[in-house]
């Protein structure tokens, strides 16, 4: 898999099910993946999680972004999903508490033994690339000494969202670190964090990382890989015309959630005159048709 110069969609919990991908795929995204998945529940064959794990093959190519600590989780999860997917992603930054108390996801950055054993048990028991995505560490030299880590156990590349797991989703991105790391590691590079136009883009871009990763920019606007690409911001009514084409597509492939419509939608409906008053509405709305009402003039 050719990873030089590709847009990534960011594995994001709760919004990316299949219509969110195949969307972002269809505007822009060259590469997209499932949200993290657990390797415990996974392995023990539970079926919402079978369910996260689900995948077309019109997405692909597609990653699968797996957490936990278990070996014997990693290979019943392995044996299950590889033939669907292109690559399997290792979380090594999520900082939810309820991940970091099984020891899973930024927990991880704190043992980096556990890491090398994690990562090359995965490659040596898949034939997918592996990948690990990681956090920026408190000081320059943890934060080499991981990637260095991850790309010793052959790893094929590294995901790193430029800040520490202190910093959780705000604050700045640390763009030196992230320099520094791709100048350490022999690896291909994807940099993370922060990018939603052309500006945040040439910073990343400036690090001299390999590929781009995009996350929260595209939470109700698959379209902003086209506005990346194409260096252009679009207007409201085309972005409402890809939440149509969500629903749509959602109903057509059984994945369809008003509630994640409702919040995807909230996402986008903002900085032009009367936004607020729209996302006032579309959060008191109850189901398709009160949304609908409150923004088919729009479409
Ligand atoms: C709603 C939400 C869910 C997320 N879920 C995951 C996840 O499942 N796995 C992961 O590695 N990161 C997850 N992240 C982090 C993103 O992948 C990404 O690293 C982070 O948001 C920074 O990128 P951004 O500034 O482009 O959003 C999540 C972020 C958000 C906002």
């Amino acid at each position: 898999m050719n990873i030089k110069n590709k847009f990534f969609l960011a594995p994001m919990a709760g919004v990316n099910d299949i219509a969110f991908r195949l969307l972002c795929r269809k505007y822009g995204a060259d590469i997209v993946m499932t949200e993290m998945i657990s390797v415990n529940a996974l392995s023990r064959n539970n079926k919402a999680t079978l369910k996260l794990a689900e995948t077309v093959k019109e997405e692909k190519p597609i990653g699968i972004q797996l957490f936990g600590t278990r070996l014997d989780a990693y290979k019943k999860s392995i044996d299950i999903i590889e033939d669907n997917f292109d690559f399997i992603d290792i979380n090594l930054g999520c900082p939810a508490p309820k991940v970091m108390k099984q020891g899973s996801g930024s927990a991880l950055l704190k043992r980096p033994t556990k890491i090398k054993e994690l990562i090359s048990f995965v490659v040596e028991n898949s034939k997918k690339p592996i990948s690990g995505k990681i956090r920026i560490a408190d000081n320059s030299k943890d934060t080499i000494k991981t990637a260095k880590i991850v790309e010793e156990s052959n790893a094929s590349f590294l995901i790193i969202h430029g800040r520490t797991v202190n910093q959780g989703y705000s604050g700045n991105i640390n763009y030196d670190e992230i320099k520094k790391i791709k100048e350490n590691v022999s690896i291909p590079v994807v940099g993370n964090g922060d990018i939603k136009d052309r500006e945040t883009l040439e910073k990343m871009k400036q690090t001299g990382v390999d590929s781009f990763m995009v996350g929260r920019a595209a939470i109700g606007n698959p379209l902003i890989f086209t506005e990346l690409k194409k260096n252009k911001t679009l207007e409201i009514d085309k972005k409402i015309k890809v939440l149509y084409e969500y629903y749509e597509l959602g109903k057509k492939i059984n994945c369809y959630d008003f509630n994640r419509l409702k919040f995807l939608s909230l996402a986008v409906m903002k900085n032009f005159h009367g936004a607020t008053e729209y996302r006032r509405k579309i959060s008191l709305s109850k189901n398709f048709e009160d949304w609908n009402k409150i923004i088919n003039h729009f479409s």
